[in-house]
This record gives C-alpha cells, sequence and structure tokens, in this order.
C-alpha cells in the first residue's frame, strides 16, 4: 500500500517536471493550466468562484437550484434506472441540487463522482450521505476516461455524465471535440451528457471576470510559478512576471498570460530557461461558445443536442445531448 502510494507521487512529479519544462521549452512558452489546483491553487480558485466579476459560478448554480425539477425530468427519460457520473465533483454544491430532487422524488439512481484528488472523493463520501439520506452512491477516484470506463463495468444501467463548471472551455475547440468523442465512445446509444458553457457575450464582462482588480486571478497563475519553486526546485520571482489577460470575441478565446517583466534566466533544477524582456507564458484558455459553437460541437462528438437550460441573464447554458 504505502509502496503504491510513494510510486503514484514520484509518477505526478516526473510527469509535472516533464510536462513543465516541456512547455518552458517551447516556442512561444506555455503551462498547463491543470496544474494550478495545488492546495493553495484550490483556495484561490474557491475565492475567484466568490468574486464579484466572476459570474460563471452564480449563472450556473442559479440553473441547478431553480431548474432541478426540469433537469431532472429531462433525464428521468422513461423512468428506467440510470448512473448520474460526475466528472471533476469537487464539494458537489451545484449537482447537490439535482441530487435532492432526484432523491425527493423516488428516482432509482446511483450517485458516481468522479475526481483525481482522493481527498475530494473522500470528503463527498463522508459528508453528502449525511445531507441527503438514502443516496446510493459511490466515489471513484482517478482519471476522468478511466473511472468512466470503470463506471460502465460496475453496473449495466444507463448512463447520465454531468461535466459543468464550464471546465470544457479550458480546452480549446480541437481538444474539446476529442474529449467529447472519447467520452461518447465510452457510452452508450441513448446515454446523455449535461455539459456546462459559458456563453459568448459582452467582451469587457467576460475580460472583468479574468482580470479582477483585486488581483486574483493574477495570484492564482503566479501561484503555479510558486508551486514549480516549491516541488520542482525552481527559483522563478515571482515579482518579476506580471498577468495578462484578454479576450478576442471573434473566436470566444480567452487567454491568460505571465509576461516576464525583464530578461532573466529561471532555474528549475539543473534547467536554465531563458527569457527576453516582454516575453509571455500562455498560461490557461477560458472558451466562450456561442449557441451554434455548442450543437456543432455535439455533432461533431457524436452526440444529439437534446435540451438546454439558462440562467436569467442567459451568460450560461448546461445542455443535454444524447449519444447518437
Ligand atoms: C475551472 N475553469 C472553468 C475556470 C475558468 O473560468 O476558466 C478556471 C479559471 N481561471 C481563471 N479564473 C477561473
Amino acid at each position: 500500500m504505502t509502496t503504491t502510494t510513494i510510486e503514484t507521487t514520484t509518477d505526478h512529479k516526473t510527469q509535472f517536471l516533464q510536462e513543465t519544462l516541456a512547455g518552458l521549452q517551447s516556442e512561444p512558452k506555455f503551462m498547463l493550466s491543470k496544474y494550478f489546483y495545488d492546495a493553495t491553487g484550490d483556495r484561490i480558485f474557491q475565492q475567484i468562484m466568490e468574486m464579484e466579476e466572476y459570474y460563471l459560478t452564480n449563472a450556473e448554480m442559479e440553473i441547478l437550484k431553480y431548474q432541478a425539477e426540469q433537469l431532472s425530468q429531462a433525464i428521468a427519460a422513461d423512468g428506467s434506472p440510470f448512473d448520474l457520473i460526475e466528472l471533476g465533483a469537487g464539494d458537489a454544491t451545484k449537482s447537490i441540487h439535482l441530487l435532492k430532487y432526484l432523491t425527493g422524488n423516488g428516482l432509482e439512481f446511483s450517485y458516481l463522482p468522479i475526481d483525481i484528488s482522493e481527498h475530494v472523493i473522500a470528503d463527498l463520501e463522508e459528508n453528502l450521505p449525511k445531507k441527503l439520506p438514502g443516496l446510493d452512491m459511490k466515489g471513484l477516484n482517478g482519471d476522468y476516461f478511466d473511472m468512466l470506463k470503470r463506471a460502465t463495468e460496475l453496473s449495466g444501467r444507463r448512463k447520465v455524465v454531468l461535466f459543468m463548471g464550464a471546465n470544457i472551455g479550458n480546452m480549446n475547440i480541437a481538444d474539446a471535440e476529442k474529449f467529447c468523442l472519447s467520452l461518447k465512445e465510452i457510452l452508450s446509444p441513448n446515454d446523455f451528457l449535461i455539459i456546462g458553457f459559458d456563453l459568448k457575450k459582452n467582451p469587457q464582462k467576460i475580460l472583468a471576470a479574468y482580470n479582477d482588480k483585486a488581483g486574483i486571478t493574477k495570484a492564482f497563475n503566479l501561484n503555479l510559478l510558486q508551486r514549480i519553486n516549491k516541488e520542482l526546485d525552481g527559483d522563478f520571482n515571482l515579482e518579476h512576471f506580471d498577468h495578462y489577460a484578454n479576450y478576442d470575441p471573434a473566436s470566444g478565446a480567452c487567454k491568460s498570460y505571465l509576461i516576464s517583466l525583464k530578461k532573466q534566466i529561471v532555474n528549475i533544477g539543473q534547467n536554465a530557461i531563458h527569457f527576453a524582456e516582454n516575453e509571455h507564458i500562455f498560461m490557461e484558455i477560458s472558451q466562450k461558445y456561442s449557441l451554434t459553437d455548442i450543437d456543432n460541437l455535439a455533432e461533431k462528438a457524436g452526440f444529439k443536442p437534446v435540451q438546454r437550460f439558462f440562467d436569467q441573464q442567459q451568460y450560461f447554458v448546461d445542455a443535454i445531448w444524447m449519444v447518437d
């Protein structure tokens, strides 16, 4: 048991180092936003979700809170039992509204949250049954696709997959297509996917969410440099980098960068990384979609759009797709 844990830790660290060096040795330089989320990154992301400017969380929460009945009706379909599988469940603060409605109305289903964090799954398994007595749940700790395959082996019930929080936006459109196609390939005809998208809207509104006045998003990005210092023996001086975000209304891509404020050399272990003054590191994409973009994505990935749920301001949509 102990050996497995140590090996896994080493594997993760090796992969983190290799991917970090590959990104910083590329031209232009980039980092992978999946590495934002260490314990400090998780805390800063919580603060982002509470920010005035970051409208996404409240918009999707409103959908789950006030339209749980309609969402439940859509996924209940013919009333046959199903597995509700949530990718990246976190603390289930949004999905709890749907779960409450489903359990309260006697629908027969099991909740299978998947998360890469062991800690998140342990917390959910301890706390969720207390909040929702009678909930049949089994947490799955690991990679989305591995665990989704495991879920299909655990039961032959139809599947409803939840992928909320606009997490699809942190992939570019080509990667989002590949991701959805891979999901479809694990699922069966008539299974559902409920997927959350942040919609294209006034560019200033979008930009403000990723360029907040208090500098929380800046701290979120800089924290990855700090993480590299701590875990990969780096010597980034955080004061020598600034955060820059921009939104392109034509493509819907909101991109975050870190800018080197001077010509400098940063060491990561034995590796020296050279920065020119004003050189940028691409940190993250938060892709925004139109309704047509969303339908195109569904079609390319082999899904059929079924229904859409919006918040009142129409900032956000949770789309229900069915495997074609
Ligand atoms: C997790 N994800 C959907 C967030 C987003 O809006 O792209 C991550 C984030 N990055 C900066 N602010 C929030």
